[in-house]
């Protein structure tokens, strides 16, 4: 959608949700406040049951979404594609638009955002470039959703499904210690985890990383000026045991301009029952945003704090129901003052 502080071509903000999500884009956590989460949540419960129970749903029937995708996904573009479906609306889907689109022949990034809008009721983008949802966002008067923009941006759909599965299983959102740990310099899932987490009150989080995957400094100065304890480490030793979540990532191999820079920070650190057993808590959760390469061992798996195959995957379709149906002005929210915190 064209945010109203566009002004030629200055940069772009997207616009707050303010507990109002109808015709807004969702580019970024920074667009979130509490109460829009509590309202996101409470909607995404009613998809869940739409989902689990099979029940028919009308909700996004005459509705056509645009999945757009210039990298590899299978969550994300599977769960928004189900998501839809599952609400009784349509997709276009298309994948890798530098091959198999008009994008081959020289189509701008403009032109191509535009064509989808004649087409589609909301456009969902992934893109190797930092900023690219905002500027889709700019060029269109229909809700655009980041699925992940550039190795400096951010993820917003997986860091709302990731706070859901984290509320659930521990109660809360406030008072988390958690460790995100991988690659946290190019991690767009975590920098926007990082951002809903620093939303709440008395939150420490652990970042554990090699040395050249760092999450970056204005980041860290950005983020721990909104109040989240964030603490570097650089082995499992500093993890405290009754962490609430552990946070796996893989490490972005596409990112690397050389492959033996990759081979050389690849599974530094991995998750084997053994380190779960040493360095976990008894309710700690293991989360995942998938895929993994090797950086958790495949027996994890059977344990039952790893949620990642689990409650976390099942919550990316739920979430993403409630989103498309939100933003599209088909679901409404509770009346004010009635939602639980
Ligand atoms: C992505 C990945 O690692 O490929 N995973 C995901 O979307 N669940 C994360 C990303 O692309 O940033």
């Amino acid at each position: 959608m064209v945010s109203r502080y566009e002004q030629g071509n200055s940069p772009s903000s997207p616009e707050k949700i303010n507990g109002n999500f109808v015709g807004k884009d969702i580019l970024s956590l920074d667009q979130f406040d509490m109460q829009s989460l509590v309202h996101l949540f409470e909607v995404t419960e009613t998809m869940k049951d739409i989902a689990v129970n099979a029940r028919p749903s009308d909700v996004l029937r005459g509705n056509i979404v645009t999945l757009l995708f210039y990298e590899p996904s299978s969550r994300t573009r599977g769960s928004f594609d189900a998501a839809c479906k599952q609400l009784g609306g349509e997709t276009i889907v298309v994948e890798n638009p530098q091959q198999f689109s008009s994008v081959a022949k020289g189509e701008s990034f403009n032109d191509t955002i535009r064509t989808f809008e004649a087409y589609s009721d909301v456009i969902v983008l992934r893109h190797p470039q930092t900023g690219s949802a905002q500027k889709a966002a700019d060029a269109v008067q229909i809700p655009v959703i980041n699925a992940g923009d550039g190795g400096q941006g951010e993820h917003p759909t997986q860091a709302l499904l990731d706070l859901l599965t984290i509320k659930e299983a521990r109660g809360s959102l406030e008072g988390m210690t958690g460790v995100i740990a991988g690659d946290l310099l190019y991690g767009r899932t975590t920098k926007s985890l990082i951002r809903g987490l620093a939303l709440y009150p008395g939150n420490t989080l652990y970042l554990l990383s090699p040395q050249e995957l760092k999450l970056p400094e204005k980041d860290l100065q950005d983020f721990s000026s909104r109040g989240i304890k964030l603490v570097e480490i650089d082995s499992e030793d500093a993890i405290p045991k009754d962490a609430d979540f552990w946070y796996w990532t893989r490490v972005q191999k596409e990112r690397f301009e050389n492959p033996q820079d990759y081979e050389r920070v690849k599974n530094r650190f991995i998750v084997t029952p053994d380190i779960l057993s040493r360095f976990g808590g008894k309710n700690t959760i293991l989360m995942h945003p998938l895929p993994r390469v090797g950086e958790i061992t495949e027996d994890v798996d059977k344990d039952q704090r790893a949620v990642y195959l689990r409650s976390q995957i099942r919550n990316g379709m739920y979430i993403r129901m409630a989103l498309l149906g939100l933003v599209l002005g088909r679901i409404s929210l509770p009346p004010q003052g009635q939602s639980q915190e």
